[in-house]
């Protein structure tokens, strides 16, 4: 019988191998491993995270507690298309609050969450560095500007209709 719980997802820990080969012999090297762990899976899964521990010598709670304490490391999976919602002071000014109302209202995630379908992640950002263009929001990298509540859920719409065509 497995050891894992039977709701986690197992992950393919042969793609860690290489990884773990160069620099789990190494001191000082988990954050270097969390990284290139992260980079494979999308996110630190918990069985990833225990077989790092495994093979650097360290507990699980150690290397979970590293993985929780630097915020470039994620614990869930981010959804396809990772929205990155501005709400820095120009956004604020010109209604990053609505727009992040309409989007929780419409996708029912909150700021770090990510939708049901794994399509969307919300995550509140502070200067996406274009201010004249606020309020701004920028999806798998594309810029979408000018934004208001109506033209930021014809986007999302926009986007669902296109994944649910490629299916
Ligand atoms: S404040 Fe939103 S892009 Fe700068």
């Amino acid at each position: 019988m497995s050891e894992s719980c039977c709701c986690e997802k197992k992950s393919d820990l042969s793609l860690l191998e290489g990884v773990l080969a160069e620099y789990a012999p190494q001191k000082g090297s988990l954050i270097t491993i969390l990284q290139h762990a992260q980079e494979i899976y999308g996110y630190l899964p918990v069985d990833v995270i225990y077989h790092i521990a495994e093979r650097t010598g360290q507990s699980p709670a150690q290397v979970m507690g590293v993985a929780t304490f630097y915020a470039q490391f994620r614990l869930k999976p981010v959804g396809k298309h990772p929205i990155m919602l501005c709400k820095g002071t120009a956004c604020h000014v010109n209604g990053a609050n609505s727009i992040e109302k309409a989007i929780t209202e419409k996708l029912k995630i909150q700021d770090g969450e990510t939708t049901e379908d794994g399509l969307f992640t919300l995550k509140t950002v502070a200067c996406l560095g274009c201010c004249s263009l606020s309020p701004v929001m920028m999806i798998s990298g594309e810029t979408y500007g000018s934004l208001t509540p109506a033209k930021a859920l014809k986007i999302l719409d926009e986007l669902r209709e296109k994944e649910v065509a490629a299916q």
